[in-house]
């Protein structure tokens, strides 16, 4: 494709990386209930609600739970994820990332973040990116968590984008699949044997330039 009208981006593990912050965080809850819990079972987690990341991680286990319970184990998981993050500043931005946003509005592409975290305002604010996207959805304005594809879609619609003219950047299986479902265009950050699905993948953000779009 040539540059598509608006680049979407995930949060944790795309713009910041937060993503060791949520692995001792949910391996914390998890070694308090018992359930093994290693970056395999971590990479289900990506993208998805914090709820349902709960959930999964209790039918990784076996175990039945009061939802008030669930509430408990989520709040404190939120809990230890803060404490780690709190310290955050623009050095958490993940490399590339400055460079590539700056370009892409130099071309007049229209910005989006598009990310299931409830945390996504205050993390933009830490990092000194809260200006930097012309619409920012994240995880209170959906009702459905990633493989959904509201996120992105209330993005695109916001910004009175046709799916077909985004593209959306992803390190997190559930995110690859929810640009998918959603008629959009995907690149996956991370590893190309896990990000298989999308339409191409990258190792990380560096370096990046619209011929990127080419390969789409
Ligand atoms: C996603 C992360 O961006 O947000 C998930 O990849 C996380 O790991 C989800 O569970 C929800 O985040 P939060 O900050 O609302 O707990
Ligand atoms: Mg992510």
């Amino acid at each position: 494709m040539n540059r598509p009208k608006c680049c979407i981006f995930d949060l944790d593990g795309v713009i910041v990386d937060t993503v060791p912050a949520h692995f001792i965080a949910w391996k914390t809850i998890a070694a308090e209930l018992g359930v093994p819990f290693s970056e395999a079972e971590n990479e289900q987690l990506k993208g998805v609600s914090r709820t349902s990341s709960m959930k999964r991680i209790l039918a990784m286990g076996g175990i039945k739970m009061e939802e008030e319970e669930v509430l408990t184990f989520t709040n404190k998981k939120n809990e230890v994820y803060r404490k780690i993050i709190s310290k955050m500043t623009p050095h958490d931005i993940l490399p590339g990332v400055v460079d590539f946003i700056t370009l892409l509005k130099e071309n007049n592409v229209l910005l989006a973040l598009g990310t299931s975290s409830k945390n996504g305002p205050s993390i933009l604010k830490a990092v000194g990116m809260e200006d930097v996207f012309d619409v920012a959805i994240d995880g209170t304005h959906v009702s459905h968590s990633k493989p959904d594809p509201e996120v992105f879609l209330l993005g695109a619609k916001a910004l009175n984008v046709n799916p077909a003219d985004c593209v959306v950047f992803e390190d997190a299986i559930s995110g690859v699949q929810a640009a998918l479902a959603g008629g959009m265009k995907c690149i996956g950050v991370g590893q190309p044997d896990i990000l298989y699905q999308a339409h191409a993948v990258i190792p990380d953000m560096k370096n990046l330039d619209l011929t990127i779009f080419e390969k789409l």
